[in-house]
């Protein structure tokens, strides 16, 4: 699952922000093929604790594999990683995530910090094959632009397919609409303005926090943007997550104690969820056996699987799209079984 990367380069992006690049040996370069918009799991032992974060890539495939870590107040990880040098090694997970482009034509982008991350290599990958693209991009000033230099690259090559819209919050512009935080109602007024065309756009993708992707999400559907045409990724849920009670059902089933079977990497292993077991993940880590996960917060996707056998119930999904609940997907790191037996494919795509 997890491999030793070597470090190559960790450049500086702005005061607080790195972007860290990988050696791939060959042996790994098929399990380490990207899309643009994927991420990266990566493990470290801080502090004595086992420390999992995803962190998008930032890089075309055929490039050095880059990723974008930003330091977050108290965030364990991404205070580590900024003192992190060449030549160091870090476990990294292969490429994973299904925020990617496909064929569209007319991309709107639209991110917050290091949101831009994924937003960089899908900008990039999109002009090259004659895309139109727009990045709406926010940050407190033009000190904290991550990937700048990458960005501005793209918008002279692409003079007439790319517009790039920095909004700042902290530092003043000329023009008072691009003042502020990305909110639904500052795109809808770029979209007012002739900044941005929202209903032209055959693919929106936004990144960043929640509750921006929350107001954003709910101002495209206010304003008729089709749903499937709109896509996101979370960096974290802000404020209090609102985890669903455990039901009566998933209740009795712990308190029998149900047999769970999981399917990875071609292998069948099985452990139990008990009365006090919070999910699947956390039954599995008890009993000695590492499942894929990397947030345990229902908001990455790593533990996604999907249950061929019984029934569960997630306590929280930010990442899981309509289709694949429809499809029988869960979370793992949410999962409470509803069933006495539950069978999990990890390897199910
Ligand atoms: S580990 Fe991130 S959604 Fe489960």
């Amino acid at each position: 699952m997890f491999h030793d990367l070597t470090i190559r380069e960790v450049r500086r992006e702005t005061p607080d922000s790195v972007a860290i690049s990988f050696d791939v040996p060959d042996a790994l370069i098929d399990a380490f093929a990207w899309v643009p918009g994927q991420y990266l799991t990566l493990r470290a032992t801080v502090d004595g604790q086992d420390i999992r974060r995803s962190y998008s890539i930032a890089s075309l495939p055929g490039k050095p594999l880059t990723v974008g870590v930003k330091h977050v107040e108290g965030g364990a990880f991404s205070s580590f990683a900024q003192a992190l040098t060449s030549g160091q090694s870090l476990q990294v997970m292969p490429p994973e995530g299904r925020f990617t482009c496909k064929t569209e034509d007319r991309l709107v982008l639209i991110a917050a910090g290091s949101g831009v991350t994924p937003m960089v290599a899908m900008a990039a990958d999109a002009l090259a094959r004659e895309a139109e693209v727009t990045l709406i991009y926010g940050n407190r000033n033009t000190g904290s632009i991550m990937f700048r230099e990458a960005l501005e690259g793209l918008k002279d090559r692409y003079v007439d397919r790319f517009t790039l819209i920095h909004i700042l919050s902290r530092e003043p512009q000329d023009v008072a609409l691009l003042n502020g935080r990305i909110t639904g109602d500052k795109i809808a007024a770029l979209a007012r303005a002739g900044a941005v065309d929202l209903r032209g756009a055959d693919g929106v993708f936004i990144c960043g926090p929640g509750d921006m992707i929350d107001d954003v999400a709910a101002m495209l559907e206010g304003h008729g943007i089709p749903k499937e045409r709109v896509h996101f990724e979370r960096f974290f849920q802000a404020g209090e997550v609102q985890r669903a009670p455990r039901s009566a059902a998933a209740e009795a089933a712990a308190a029998h104690g149900v047999t769970v079977e999981v399917v990875l990497d071609g292998a069948r292993k099985q452990f139990t969820v008990e009365a006090g077991d919070d999910n699947v993940v956390a039954a599995a880590e008890r009993q000695g056996l590492e499942l894929p996960y990397s947030c345990k917060g229902g908001m990455c996707c790593t533990c996604r699987c999907k249950v061929a056998e019984g029934s569960a119930e997630m306590a929280v999904n930010y990442s899981l799209e309509p289709w694949e609940l429809e499809a029988g997907f869960t979370l793992a790191c949410q999962a409470r079984p509803t069933s006495d037996r539950l069978v999990l494919d990890f390897d199910a795509a």
